[in-house]
This record gives structure tokens, C-alpha cells and sequence, in this order.
């Protein structure tokens, strides 16, 4: 008998019939009206937003809204072609201008997608005969990109300097000539620590290695000019090469990498994820550009973390066991069985707040988090309602005592 080629994942799907119906699944769930960066129209109900990585709120900016909506009407709703091709408009070379002034580098490509910037920067720089080091809590675009390549992957401990100096000693003890890559993330998203960006590049560059930095999650967030965690520790020159995305602080979709190496526009030539997809659409392109105008010159980024120390003061308050620390936007409630986490999802929703409910494999550490990203956006009074929910709910749940049986424990 032939082979159901489904049958592979029985097991997944096993799991996800049990989850409840309707409402509370969370991987059926839609938006069914968005009304600004930090509310929807979810269940029926007016939800806060609180799981959107929209940390400056730009996906309502006026200014970008209008760029789009200019580009929409003089040059129509997309490319039809790859950036060799027919794909490359004068505003996407306008956008790889912005970028290259945003951070002050000679070079940088535009992708049309994060995870496409990862798969294609990874897999092409790092060839057969080279090596790429990657930290184990790496995002899943860059663990893809490792297996897109031919070069040899090694991982050392998340966010350790000690066992990359390790595992980069081994590699130039057994080759002293390879070219080595080391990929790190500037915030690492589900648990928002920094990278000790200083340690690894000087280990790194000890080493003789070319380094990576994905600041997806730090665009915009860190760094006097929002260039990210490598500005804000004061590495930039140490970094060969920067990705990062427009679709999260920058509020809209596409990726790019910059870079000073003098031979990077090669990558145009060889990089498949690049030349074998269609270029982004002339509106993405242009709110992407006035998004970095505006991210460049903005005093929202204290306001941001403002927010998230409130909500991750509040939280820990509150009595729960948190995997943050409010150092970043991103606030994670540690839940100890994946049930549970699944139903404090559903009862926040039925609540009104949306939050991420983040669960192994996407996790480090298989932990099963309940997942907030803060926005520059939120207001203070948007805070503390849903702290009143996150205590309401998790009182429900079992998961916090009742106020006066904490004051006394
Ligand atoms: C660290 C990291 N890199 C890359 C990506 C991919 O970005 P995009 O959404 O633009 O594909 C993400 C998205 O979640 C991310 O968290």
C-alpha cells in the first residue's frame, strides 16, 4: 500500500484536535476589524493588542499611510518580478539608500521578507569548505538558512562568550585557513535578553570571524538612532554584517542586510532568495522608507520601555513567574504546563487582550509562554487593564494567590 505522505503528522495533528473549539484556538483565531496598533475587533469584542511586535506602532503612522497610498496609485499593487528582473523600481533603490544613510554603511539589499534576508545572507556567505556558528536559541529563519547552505553548523550555548571561544578554538585548531560566520540575534525574541554583543564580536573577531547580527527585534527599539543592540553597545564596527526586518518595528513587511564588506553586491549575483522571488510591492517599499526616516529621528523608543518595565513590574507583582525582566519590550509569563498555557490564552482573550502564546519548539528551553510585546503606542491606562485581566485570569487559573494570601505567605 502506498504511503499517505500526511501520515507523518498524525502526531501534530492529534494535538491540535484537542485544542478547544472556536474562540479559544489560538491558531484559528482572526482579527476581524484592526483599529489602530494597539486594538481589534476580535470575538466580536474590542481586544488590546499586546502580542504584535508593532513596537513603534508605525502600521497607523499617517505620514507612512500616505507614502503607501501615494505609491499605490502612481505605480500600481506590485512588482511582478524579481529585483534581477523586472523588479527593481527606482523606489527600491531609494529604500537601499535609506538604508545605507539609517546605518551609515556602504552597502545594503533589500529582501522581501526577514526570514528570506536570513536564509539568503546565510546560505550563500557561508559556503562548503566554511563554517557557520550560531548561538542554539537562533530564530528558525536562521537555523533554515543553515540548512539551505553546504557549510558546516555548529552551535554554542545562547548568549554564552565562554563556549563560543570554545567551539571557535576547535574550529581553527582542526582549520586554521576556514572562513567562519558567527550569527548572533541582538534580542533574542521570545525571552528579549540582549546578546553581550562586546564579548562575542571580540571573541569572535579573536578568531578571525565575520559576524551577524539580526536585529529584528531591535530595530527602532535600541540604540540613539534605533540602529540596534550593536549601536547601543557600541560595536557596530566590530559587526560585518546587519539583518533585520520591516516587519515589526518598521510596520509593514520585507527584510534587508547591510554591510561594508567591499565585495557585498556580489550577493545580488548568487543569493537565490533574493533573485528567485518577486521584489516588494511599491507601497511596502514606500512606508518602508518614511517608517526609517521616521524611526531615525523619533523620541518614542523610552517611552517604549517605559511601557514594558510597567507591564513586567506589574507582572512579576502580580506574583507570577516571569522570563523577562522588562529590559526589552517583550514580557513572557513563564506557565508550567502547556494546558494551562492554553487556556490562560483563551481566558485573556475572552478578556480582551491578545497576547502570543508561545510554545515549544518555538521556545527556548521548551517553556511555554505567555507572550506579550509592548508598543510605544500603548497607553499607560491600556497597561493596567491588562494587568487587571492578567490578575483575574491567573487567579482563575490557579496560577497566583489571592492578594491577602500572598501579603501573608
Ligand atoms: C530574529 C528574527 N529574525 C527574522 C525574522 C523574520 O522576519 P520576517 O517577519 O520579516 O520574515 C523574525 C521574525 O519573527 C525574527 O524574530
Amino acid at each position: 500500500m502506498t504511503l499517505d505522505l500526511f501520515d507523518k503528522f498524525d502526531p501534530i495533528l492529534k494535538d491540535y484536535n484537542s485544542l478547544p473549539d472556536g474562540a479559544a484556538n489560538p491558531f484559528t483565531v482572526s482579527m476581524e476589524k484592526v483599529l489602530s496598533p494597539t486594538t481589534a475587533i476580535i470575538n466580536g469584542r474590542e481586544t488590546i493588542l499586546a502580542g504584535t511586535n508593532n513596537y513603534m506602532g508605525m502600521t497607523f503612522n499617517a505620514e507612512c499611510i500616505a507614502a503607501a497610498q501615494e505609491a499605490l496609485s502612481t505605480q500600481g499593487t506590485g512588482t511582478t518580478g524579481s529585483r534581477v528582473l523586472n523588479g527593481t523600481y527606482n523606489s527600491h533603490k531609494q529604500l537601499e539608500t535609506t538604508l545605507k544613510e539609517f546605518y551609515g554603511t556602504d552597502h545594503a539589499i533589500v529582501f522581501s521578507t526577514g526570514y528570506q534576508a536570513n536564509l539568503g545572507v546565510i546560505s550563500t556567505l557561508a559556503g562548503p569548505k566554511d563554517y557557520v556558528v550560531i548561538d542554539a536559541d537562533s530564530h528558525a529563519s536562521i537555523y533554515d538558512g543553515c540548512a539551505m547552505g553546504n557549510a558546516t553548523v555548529v552551535r554554542f550555548k545562547h548568549n554564552n562568550p565562554e563556549n563560543l571561544d570554545k567551539r571557535l578554538t576547535r574550529i581553527r585548531r582542526d582549520d586554521p585557513e576556514a572562513g567562519i560566520l558567527v550569527v548572533l540575534e541582538g534580542v533574542y525574541s521570545m525571552l528579549g535578553d540582549q546578546a553581550p554583543l562586546k564579548e562575542l564580536t571580540r571573541i569572535s573577531k579573536d578568531h578571525k570571524a565575520y559576524v551577524l547580527v539580526d536585529e529584528a527585534h531591535s530595530i527602532g527599539v535600541f540604540g540613539e538612532t534605533g540602529r540596534g543592540v550593536a549601536q547601543e553597545q557600541g560595536v557596530e564596527d566590530q559587526v560585518d554584517f546587519i539583518i533585520g526586518t520591516f516587519s515589526k518595528s518598521v510596520g509593514t513587511i520585507g527584510g534587508y542586510c547591510v554591510s561594508n564588506h567591499p565585495k557585498f553586491e556580489a550577493l545580488r549575483l548568487v543569493c537565490r532568495p533574493y533573485i528567485f522571488t518577486a521584489s516588494l510591492p511599491p507601497s511596502v517599499v514606500a512606508s518602508a522608507t518614511k517608517a526609517l526616516e521616521l524611526i531615525a529621528s523619533t523620541n518614542l523608543r523610552s517611552k517604549l520601555l517605559d511601557n514594558s518595565r510597567k507591564l513586567n513590574k506589574g507582572l512579576k507583582s502580580i506574583g507570577f513567574t516571569m522570563g523577562t525582566t522588562g529590559e526589552s519590550p517583550i514580557a513572557a509569563i513563564i506557565v508550567d504546563d502547556q494546558n494551562t498555557a492554553i487556556a490562560f490564552w483563551g481566558e485573556m482573550l475572552k478578556e480582551g487582550v491578545y497576547v502570543n502564546l508561545a510554545l515549544p519548539p518555538a521556545t527556548p528551553n521548551r517553556l511555554n509562554l505567555m507572550r506579550c510585546s509592548l508598543s510605544a503606542a500603548h497607553t499607560f491606562e491600556q497597561i493596567d487593564f491588562m494587568l487587571e485581566k492578567f490578575e483575574l485570569v491567573g487567579k482563575k487559573l490557579g496560577l497566583i494567590q489571592e492578594v491577602s494570601a500572598r501579603a501573608t505567605a
